[in-house]
């Protein structure tokens, strides 16, 4: 085959992925063959758009590292991140909501004991997380593997620091036979996702804001259950309409109370005043 043009070219290509290795692989490919070129036929780019385009991608590229996935901001920016979430996890069972896992989760995060201060005593305002892991019936999931990760006052994570600074606002914790779990840690603030590359340069060009609205991270994975990546949102906080990565879910949105030195929540005493983030989590039984 030859001699294509703008009409031919995609029943060729598309043809040319028809013996692909499995039906997937065909299915996959042929979809981004026909919705790429629909693209390129409704936005009709010229040769130096085109240029730019893959000049953006190769940039995204080259920003990645360890510690920053330019990619995961693509994605979430795009609503792309998202809209995999959703069909994944379209809800509906009684379990906790999910959300974007975004570019700042860490494998092999340090275990910390019930109780400890995941902040490594960083300053900022004193905060206690409480929690329970139950599943859709109600019962306790002891020994429910929970990691949390958060930004610091200014809307930092650790890994944004200096390659060798230490870990800190991120841990893992193991819930107790009841399901409960605690520990103690610093609020958090909103932040802009970094915005200093390609993908902060879209967003400018779009004419939009990158901050996320303030947040802590949970994932929580235990045998049986489907593992719950999630966020929750602090409910005094600025942008949860306009979260650039379009995360916000209502129930996923939750006040902090304020206690005073001296009391116990939860049966865990306190010598300073502090906020505290009290949120149950509901995991759903593993899909066959
Ligand atoms: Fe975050």
């Amino acid at each position: 085959m030859k001699n294509f043009n703008e009409h031919n070219i995609t029943a060729a290509v598309q043809a040319r992925v028809a013996n692909a290795t499995s039906p997937r692989i065909r299915e996959i490919s042929d979809s981004l063959v026909r919705h790429l070129h629909t693209f390129l036929r409704e936005v009709r780019p010229t040769e130096a758009e085109w240029a730019a385009g893959i000049d953006f991608l190769t940039r995204t590229g080259q920003m990645c590292s360890a510690t920053r996935q330019e990619f995961i901001l693509f994605s979430d920016t795009l609503g792309a991140s998202m809209l995999v979430d959703a069909i994944n996890h379209p809800g509906g069972d009684g379990a906790t909501e999910t959300t974007v896992l975004g570019p700042f989760y860490v494998q092999g995060a340090p275990e910390f004991p019930l109780g400890a201060d995941i902040s490594e005593g960083l300053a900022g305002d004193r905060l206690l997380i409480e929690g329970n892991v139950k599943n859709t019936a109600g019962e306790p999931i002891g020994g429910a593997t929970i990691d949390i990760w958060h930004s610091d006052p200014d809307g930092y994570y650790d890994v944004q620091g200096p390659a060798d600074a230490p870990l800190n606002m991120r841990g893992r914790l193991h819930a107790d036979a009841a399901g409960n779990f605690w520990c103690r840690t610093i609020v958090p603030a909103p932040y802009p996702i970094p915005n200093d590359g390609p993908v902060g340069q879209m967003l400018e060009h779009q004419g939009r804001h990158p901050y996320r609205p303030a947040h802590v991270h949970f994932m929580i994975a235990a045998d049986g259950y489907e593992t719950l990546t999630t966020h929750v949102f602090l409910s005094h906080s600025p942008y949860l309409d306009s979260d650039v990565v379009f995360g916000v879910k209502d129930s996923l949105i939750h006040p902090l109370e304020k206690l005073p030195a001296g009391t116990s929540p939860g049966g865990h005493p306190i010598n300073q005043p502090i906020d505290l983030m009290r949120y149950n989590f509901v995991l759903s039984k593993q899909r066959k």
